[in-house]
């Protein structure tokens, strides 16, 4: 079985947030199973985001797309070190750029990125059993093989989309049709939702069976979905939760050469300590006391809006008994004042921006790590942290709550509800309560690291779903 995974991320290529770790590892996790064919199609950006490997041009042509015409260029990493083919597709000008997101045209370059990757499929006769679209992105896919009439060759190939993220559906106005190979307009219908034309919403309606990256979070879907609550309840019976796992070969205490000092479980507590006060020296921060981390987007789904005031609180009431270290970056409000408070408080530190060795060195260092986010389709920190040995203290939502349980239900982790600062602040000081009891603590950091979220159950879920759709 032959699978194409279609992504604006990859990790170690091109990563923004977990999407890449998940079409970084996914698919290699399938090449394991034998008969399985999974490789993975993305754009290529500026050759300043990507790393240092070597391509060959597979496919060079242009595609119309409405009255523009664009240069397409198809290339192939040469080495096949990465467990899967890889394709990238080039278009000069409109793909090649610094980052993957948050240009004014993107409606436009991602209606150009799938049409170029199909447009490649179609010339060059290459049919696969599985295009598998990953988020919105590539939501427009299932809807073109089966409508335009450029990609009558792939026609009836099956369609399965993941959705990451259902905050972001990429809605457009109807007058960007222009720009999507002709179709039957009398279909125009599957593009709409609300009128506006909705990728991730076609994208339902479309494939032959959509996912969630967590059986909790496509509940929650059902409920409130920023608007297409109503279209999965309709579409329910193709509508699968499937929790994402974590690729061990890279996210290993043991032999991950981003830390400072490796570990497994027999010697974790002594070498967490070595790697703790590492980074405390590095930052300023008191290694005897508890150290919480935050690692993430500061966006309002993160809960990243709390972080000030949990800093500021936290820091005040406890009187100096904890640590906290966050590492991110994103809205400025939130980078400004927690600036403020990395001049003022000796107990905090803040590194701003994207930091990929910082992150493993913070998972194998931290006592606890922070979770208060507000959506969370599965959320990988917790997962990481947990293989590293530290403790997740997470609001319960959506993967969170299918991959964290509270000590007090038998869990190795901590939950609160209410994605308020408060709510935060008492988990945080059960936290505390704990890292006092250096018996109950060792045995957490046990349990943590003994939790099984291999890829390859999941990914065999994904191939008995492919097989039944
Ligand atoms: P999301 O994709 O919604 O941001 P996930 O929990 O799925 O959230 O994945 C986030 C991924 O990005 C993890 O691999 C995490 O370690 C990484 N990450 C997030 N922010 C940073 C940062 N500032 N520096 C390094 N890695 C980061
Ligand atoms: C999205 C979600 C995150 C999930 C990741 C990988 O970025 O926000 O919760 O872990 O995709 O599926």
């Amino acid at each position: 079985m032959t699978i194409y995974h279609l992504s604006t991320e990859c990790y170690p290529v091109a990563k923004v947030g977990g999407l890449a770790d998940v079409v970084g590892a996914l698919p290699k996790y399938q090449n394991k199973v034998e008969g399985i064919d999974a490789k993975v199609v993305m754009p290529w950006y500026n050759k300043s985001f990507i790393y240092n490997h070597e391509f060959d041009i597979v496919f060079d042509g242009f595609i119309h797309q409405g009255p523009t015409m664009l240069q397409i260029q198809v290339l192939k990493e040469k080495t096949n070190v990465l467990g899967f083919e890889l394709f990238m597709i080039k278009i000069p000008g409109l793909l090649d750029r610094e980052n993957p997101y948050g240009y004014s045209d993107e409606n436009f370059q991602f209606i150009a990125f799938q049409h170029g990757m199909l447009h490649w499929l179609s010339a060059m006769e290459i049919r696969p059993d599985v295009l598998h679209c990953h988020d919105y992105h590539t939501g427009l896919i299932p809807f073109m093989i089966e409508n335009c009439s450029e990609f009558a060759f792939l026609k009836g190939v099956k369609t399965i989309g993941t959705i990451h993220n259902g905050e972001y559906q990429g809605n457009m106005n109807w007058d960007m049709a222009k720009y999507i190979p002709p179709f039957d307009y009398y279909k125009w219908g599957l593009l709409d939702w609300k009128g506006q034309i909705n990728p991730l919403a076609s994208m339902i309606k479309c494939c032959n069976a959509f996912t969630t990256v967590s059986e909790g979070y496509l509940e929650e879907l059902f409920i409130s979905f920023r608007g297409l609550e109503g279209l999965v309840r309709q579409e329910f019976g193709k509508a699968y939760g499937i929790i994402n796992g974590i690729d061990s070969e890279v996210w290993d205490p043991e032999t991950d050469p981003m830390l400072d000092f490796n570990y497994n479980i027999r010697n974790a507590v002594e070498q967490k300590k070595k790697n703790k006060e590492k980074i405390c020296k590095e930052y300023n921060l008191k290694p005897e006391l508890p150290l919480f981390a935050f690692i993430g987007r500061f966006a309002g789904e993160k809960g990243a809006d709390l972080l000030p005031d949990m800093v500021w609180r936290s820091i005040k009431q406890s009187y100096g008994a904890l640590n906290v270290i966050i590492l991110g970056s994103g809205d400025s409000y939130i980078e400004n004042k927690l600036k403020e408070y990395d001049a003022t408080y000796t107990n905090f530190a803040l590194d701003l921006g994207y930091k990929e060795q910082l992150s493993h060195r913070i998972y194998a260092s931290a006592d606890f790590l922070l979770m208060p986010s507000r959506v969370e389709p599965c959320g990988l920190n917790q997962m990481y942290s947990m293989r590293y040995g530290t403790i997740p203290v997470v609001r319960y939502t959506g993967g969170l709550k299918d991959t964290v349980a509270d000590i007090s239900t038998g869990g190795a982790g901590l939950n609160f509800t209410f994605p308020g600062v408060d709510d935060m602040i008492h988990a945080m000081n059960r936290a505390i309560s704990l890292y006092n009891q250096k018996e109950l603590m060792t045995n957490l950091i046990h349990a943590n690291m003994n939790f099984d979220f291999a890829w390859e159950k999941s990914a065999e879920k994904y191939l008995k779903l492919y097989s039944n759709s």
